[in-house]
């Protein structure tokens, strides 16, 4: 570096210490599950692991496996089909977990690699001494971006210390065989998930982006039905940096801050002079907050899910619609009070704190048992951050490992976080093959063996090796029974129906026992209920499904324009907005936990 690149470092320094006093203040933590070696004996124990933010963990379930150390491609940076590799395991034989060196590509390249291969799970061991850190995604690459999407297997960053170890043990020719934990990932102490999203309401920003907006989509249905159940209290968050006072009068601060400096967003093309600016990003975050906290005050915070997929659908950048006067109207369908909401986002040009955003900046430092949030989307769940794929099947099942043994909502039971344990061997549980009958039942903690009730008729034994049919107990006694899951089994004995594609039921998990027509239908609930006016038939269930299935259809055109403009910045946020301010000459001057091993 020149000299006169050092004055400029020197400059820039005491803004690069700002940016980062408030996080400086907390740490980041790595998210970590634990591995436990359980031969060879001389290394047997347990050891940390850090998850990668891709793929999919088996949050609140384990999984062990053999370690293999391929002979060749040993940083997994080329197909290991190339060389005649295949980690695929004989019948009966554990799942292979393929250990790799970190370095000269991207992790998740490796992942996808053994994945591909027929690895079931990767461990990667770190190539110097350091703590651990979380293996993020590459977010600019499009190529990239194709594979990571459809990797499944889970992945986790071993020390190098560790990493030696088990290597040696394989050297030796030793069979080593391991186990991944991740029950005790996320904390699960009572009968209610916390759970919280840093998320943003800019839609041009690129892949993570457009992941983090299907996953809004496809995730609704089910935050709608864990918040209306009670089962959760979901809070979303947004990211804003603030300028440094030096700052504040220059071109860039007041294109992309509110409140003179105080609220910052990165410009959405990255371009101060034309398009959107930082500024109308920030203060859409803003407005999403206050449709929260207006909904939340009514006490239906769920309102915040259908005003962000409403507003992605009908006031995107692209079409130059992101902006107040669209989600005025947004707010106006969904029946928000819009005096209420303008009062919470105060004025945004005051030379004063906004004490929402001032709370969010707050939030962003890490308390107890979670770090800062740096990465854009972070899902925290029950204070943890939730490491891997944002996708709506691998979610729930970290929400699910949230709640207390037990008491997990119907939805944790559902086809969504099965493990298809079930498919191998029956699960070991009973079955009548004949009869096509069968006790196994999948849940996101692995299957359970339990027996059926078929056509109304409830079996009963151990479910390991008997069940048989008691005709005594017809259905009313299925229904009877109460608690998560009723409504899976022969539809809890309620009256159900399809009709156009849309379920309707009359079942109602929280309602003990008892059937219920659905809002708009009239009946008794077991044998009938009827169709009323249509207009009542809007507020049901069936039409949630509805506009839920026309929403997603309206999204699914959009983000088949949108793939075509892409400039990622989200997740790289910190890198993005000092790269605007300044050339940034190595990224390692940027405080680095999160890594993607770019060669
Ligand atoms: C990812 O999966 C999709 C759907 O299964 C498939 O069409 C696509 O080709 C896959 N992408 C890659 C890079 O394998
Ligand atoms: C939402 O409401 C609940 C109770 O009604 C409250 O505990 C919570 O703090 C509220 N959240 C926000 C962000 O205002
Ligand atoms: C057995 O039952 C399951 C669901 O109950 C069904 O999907 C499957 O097709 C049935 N198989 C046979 C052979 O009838």
């Amino acid at each position: 570096m020149g000299r006169c690149g050092r004055s400029k470092a020197a400059i820039l320094l005491p803004f690069l210490l700002l940016i980062w006093a408030e996080s400086a203040m907390g740490r980041f933590l790595v998210e970590k599950n634990s591995l436990k070696v359980l031969s060879p004996e001389s290394i047997k124990g347990n050891y940390d692991s850090a998850i990668g933010n891709f793929g999919i963990p088996q949050y609140g379930g384990s999984m062990a496996g053999t370690v293999v150390y391929p002979k060749d491609n040993r940083k997994g940076c080329q197909k290991f089909e190339d060389s005649g590799i295949s980690f695929k395991s004989k019948p009966g034989a554990l799942p292979t977990f393929v250990l790799v060196d970190r370095g000269d590509c991207f992790f998740a390249l490796k992942v996808w690699n053994a994945q591909n291969a027929g690895a079931a799970a990767v461990l990667v061991a770190d190539h110097r001494e350091e703590p651990l850190i979380t293996m993020d995604s590459p977010e600019e690459d499009r190529a990239a971006a194709e594979y990571i999407a459809n990797i499944t297997v889970p992945s986790a960053l071993v020390d190098k210390a560790f990493g030696e170890q088990l290597k040696k043990a394989l050297g030796n020719g030793d069979m080593v065989n391991v186990n991944l934990d991740w029950r005790e990932s996320v904390p699960h102490p009572d009968e209610r998930v916390e759970y919280e999203l840093w998320t943003n309401s800019n839609d041009e920003c690129g892949v993570k982006c457009d992941m983090l907006m299907e996953f809004l989509k496809d995730f609704k249905g089910a935050a709608l039905m864990l918040e209306q159940g009670g089962y959760t209290q979901f809070t979303p968050h947004y990211i804003t940096w603030y300028c440094p006072e030096a700052f504040t009068v220059s071109k860039q601060c007041k294109s992309q801050c509110l409140n003179h400096g105080r609220y910052c967003a990165p410009d959405p093309e990255q371009d101060f002079s034309s398009g959107y600016d930082g500024k109308d990003v920030v203060l859409e975050n803003l407005r999403q907050l206050c449709v929260f906290r207006v909904a939340n005050e009514t006490r239906k915070p769920w309102i915040w899910w259908d005003y962000v997929t409403d507003f992605h659908i009908r006031c995107p950048m692209k079409e130059k619609k992101y902006g107040k006067e669209c989600a005025e109207e947004v707010i106006k369908s969904l029946g928000l009070d819009r005096s209420k909401i303008e009062k919470c986002m105060g004025d945004p040009d005051a030379d004063a704190d906004n004490p929402v955003l001032k709370e969010e900046q707050e939030a962003q430092i890490g308390k107890g048992s979670r770090g800062d949030v740096t990465i854009l989307p972070t899902l925290v769940v029950n204070n943890r951050q939730y490491r891997g794929k944002l996708e709506k099947g691998a979610v729930l099942k970290a929400i699910c490992a949230g709640f207390e043994e037990t008491t997990e909502p119907s939805v944790c039971l559902n086809g969504d976080v099965e493990t298809n344990e079930c498919l191998h061997n029956n699960g070991g549980c009973w079955e009548d093959k004949a009869a096509n009958v069968t006790a196994c039942k999948d849940t996101f903690r692995g299957r359970v063996c339990e027996c059926p009730v078929v056509n109304g008729v409830q079996f009963r034994g151990d479910g390991y090796r008997s069940c048989s049919a008691s005709k005594t107990t017809h259905i009313r006694s299925a229904c009877a029974a109460s608690g998560p899951g009723r409504c899976r089994i022969n539809n809890g004995g309620c009256w159900g129906e399809k009709r156009d594609g849309v379920t309707f039921s009359a079942c109602v998990d929280s309602d003990d026992g008892k059937c219920k027509c659905p809002p708009g239908f009239k009946g008794d609930g077991v044998k009938h209920c009827e169709g009323t006016s249509a207009s009542e038939v809007k507020y049901g269930w069936g039409a949630v499904w509805l506009v839920l299935i026309v929403l997603g259809l309206a999204g699914g055109g959009g983000y088949l324009v949108y793939k075509q403009r892409l400039r990622s910045y989200m997740d790289s946020e910190i890198r993005a907005i000092m790269a605007q301010y300044m050339p940034l000459d190595s990224q390692n001057e940027v405080p680095n936990h999160v890594d993607i091993d770019r060669a």
